[in-house]
């Protein structure tokens, strides 16, 4: 049995036999496929990206059916259960789990980055003070480029490996200073003696006390959500990432394009949405209502659903776990009892059921981090921190593969055929 496809056009009656690797088909195989010589030949029109793969990539396995993820192989309930942030965030750059050493340099490297230039809280004080912190952040990881201006040129190994420590190391800081210059506070300075998650909780926390310690629930579970939110194969932040840096361009730049596709709440805001969702129902009684609305397409379930699974998100149970353990530590969120109302309902509805809508990683990490002490506003800058590791390792790749060139989509033109122009006075 061969491995490849044949086509018949039934415009000319020519059949074409195109090969077939890895489950795929090559899109520029179609282009031989024409009717004459002026013709440019077939294109593959995918809206959307819903059936097409743009790269080859060894970083993250999806099986939205079944609902797996792996990071470089290892299932995600193993990484959460028993690894930490800046361990995952090495494999997922490096390919491999690190040795004691290489992780201790990783750590070391990652913590003595965090600190930024002291302009950067110049340009913050020129932010509105109810600016969202996930725009500041999208600007501030933008203006980085301009700190770094030899990131621009310099396609040195050593040198892009630098700009990973310093971009791993320096979105929680912006992060936090953004959202200290929303509450009108004074920046809290890195504390290289705490863990990645335990930093950034003193840096967004800190108060009077001299010294901040990180409560260990939090910690531990905010690290368990980085984990989660790492990597996610090709989504949209992921595409923008990659297509913005085929470019050539920094990538202090492209993660600011990387941020800005996850600002939006079908992606990255949807943690954000789902919280205000759950205010806005306010009881499990108004439930009913709620989701009469979702069925005739008045409102949307947020949190549920998603483009690649079609079974329960792997991250979504791990984060129910999470949860029990954040709300031990600190006040049971009032929200829960909707939330899980909401769940159990939706799960058993047939509209949902049929389409295959389960709650997705974002249906509970809102809870957890309004139970953290985190305003809404700061939930998209949640997931772009961790996120940012899953940006780099698939810029590194994109990098390194041959294959790859500057991100160029082609489109099937509708619009008015050639005409010339019309003066002023004739316009109807
Ligand atoms: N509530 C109600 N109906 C929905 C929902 C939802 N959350 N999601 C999908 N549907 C319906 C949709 O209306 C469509 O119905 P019909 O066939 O009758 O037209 C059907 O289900 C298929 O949906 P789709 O819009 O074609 O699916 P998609 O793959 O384009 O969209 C999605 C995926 C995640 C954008 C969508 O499910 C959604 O908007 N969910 C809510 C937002 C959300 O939670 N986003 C976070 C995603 S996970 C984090 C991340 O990776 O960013």
């Amino acid at each position: 049995m061969a491995d490849t496809l044949t086509v018949t056009d039934n415009r000319t009656g020519k059949t074409y036999e195109v090969p077939i690797t890895d489950g795929a088909i090559r899109a520029l195989d179609l282009r031989q496929v024409r009717t004459g010589p002026d013709d440019f030949g077939l294109l593959a029109y995918d809206p959307a990206f819903m059936n097409t793969a743009s790269t080859r990539s060894a970083i993250t396995f999806i099986d939205g059916d079944r609902g797996v993820l792996w990071y470089r192989g290892y299932p995600i309930e193993q990484l959460a259960e028993r690894s930490t942030y800046l361990e995952v965030a090495y494999l997922l750059i490096h390919g491999e789990l690190p040795t004691e050493k290489a992780l201790a340099d990783w750590t070391w490297q990652v913590t003595h980055h965090t600190w930024v230039h002291e302009n950067v809280k110049k340009f913050m004080d020129g932010f509105h003070h109810d600016a969202h912190p996930m725009s500041m952040l999208i600007s501030a990881v933008a203006a980085l480029s301009t700190f770094y201006p030899d990131a621009r040129v310099n396609r040195d190994a050593g040198h892009r490996a630098l700009q990973v420590h310093r971009l791993i190391a320096k979105m929680p800081t912006l992060t936090a200073f953004a959202y200290r210059h929303t509450l009108g506070r004074p920046c809290v300075y890195p504390d290289n003696d705490l863990s990645y998650a335990g930093n950034f909780l003193n840096m967004v926390f800190r108060t009077a006390d001299a010294k901040y310690a990180p409560p260990p629930a939090l910690e531990r579970a905010l690290d368990v959500l980085f984990i989660l939110h790492a990597d996610h194969e090709q989504n949209c932040s992921t595409n923008a990432m990659r297509s913005v840096a085929s470019s050539g361009v920094d990538p202090y730049s492209a993660v600011a394009a990387a941020a800005a596709a996850l600002y939006g709440p079908l992606h990255g805001g949807a943690n954000e949405a789902v919280l205000k969702m759950l205010r806005s129902i306010g009881s499990p009684a108004r439930i009913p209502d709620f989701i009469r609305q979702v069925k005739t397409g008045e409102a949307r379930l947020m949190g549920f659903g998603h483009r690649v699974y079609k079974n329960y998100d792997p991250r979504a149970r791990i984060i129910k776990g999470v949860a029990d353990a954040v709300f031990a530590a600190t006040q049971p969120s009032p929200l829960l009892p909707v939330a899980l109302e909401l769940e159990r309902i939706a799960l058993q509805d047939d509209y949902f059921v049929t389409r295959k809508l389960y709650p997705n990683v974002d249906f509970y990490s809102g809870l957890i981090y309004d139970a953290m002490g985190f305003p809404v506003e700061m939930f998209p800058a949640l997931f772009a921190i961790p996120r940012t590791a899953g940006w780099l390792a698939q810029w590194l790749e994109m990098l390194g593969d041959p294959e790859q060139k500057i991100a160029r989509p082609r489109q099937v033109y509708t619009g008015p055929d050639r005409r010339d122009f019309v003066p002023m006075e004739r316009r109807a």
